[in-house]
């Protein structure tokens, strides 16, 4: 198992713009945040972050300008702190299931050029996989969790989320998507205006 400072090495520079937790004024406090964030999805997730089939999706390129590598760990902190927000609003909220599910969510994307006939297959397909490889690297992984992989392209797949859990990890799947192709400086721009 790597060790946490190897980790850390791994993610993406900070570049998300959160704002399901009030962010903090110095970037220390940032940085701490982070940390801990990071050590969560870690702690959760180590069985498959550490494995080289997730390893293996550094190498993949994802929506365009970044890796399904830093999708996937984006989604993951986009969602912990969604969870945190939960908390701060007495919400129940179960956490290992958002964290794993966020982390398996687009399992099946990796090596998707040599297993998917094209993108439409892929796109609604790759739910029910990703469900499968979840279950193979997490066996106890609870039913909430494996709802919210199956159901994480809503809408284009069409059965509506019903739990916390599975709208927390829609919503930070579509919040880390729109991050990936749309370039941080336009979306800053936009939050400065007003
Ligand atoms: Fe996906
Ligand atoms: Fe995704």
């Amino acid at each position: 198992m790597q060790s946490r400072k190897k980790f850390e090495g791994f993610f993406a520079p900070a570049q998300n713009i959160c704002y399901a937790e009030p962010e903090p004024v110095g970037k220390a406090e940032n940085m701490e945040i982070r940390d801990r964030i990071d050590a969560e999805i870690y702690k959760t997730g180590a069985a498959l972050i550490d494995s080289d089939f997730f390893q293996s999706s550094k190498n993949q390129i994802h929506h365009g300008r970044t890796t399904l590598y830093d999708h996937v760990i984006d989604v993951a902190r986009v969602a912990v702190r969604l969870c945190n927000e939960c908390s701060l609003r007495q919400k129940k909220v179960d956490r290992r299931s958002v964290i794993l599910a966020a982390l398996c969510h687009d399992l099946g994307m990796i090596g998707r050029d040599e297993k998917y006939a094209n993108n439409s297959e892929a796109c609604r397909i790759h739910p029910i996989e990703s469900a499968r490889l979840a279950k193979e690297y997490f066996p106890d992984i609870s039913e909430t969790a494996l709802s919210a992989i199956r159901k994480h392209m809503w809408p284009l797949v069409p059965t509506m989320p019903t739990t916390r859990e599975e709208w927390l990890v829609i919503r930070a799947d579509k919040k880390a998507s729109i991050d990936d192709y749309v370039p941080g400086c336009f979306i800053k721009a936009f939050y400065k205006k007003g």
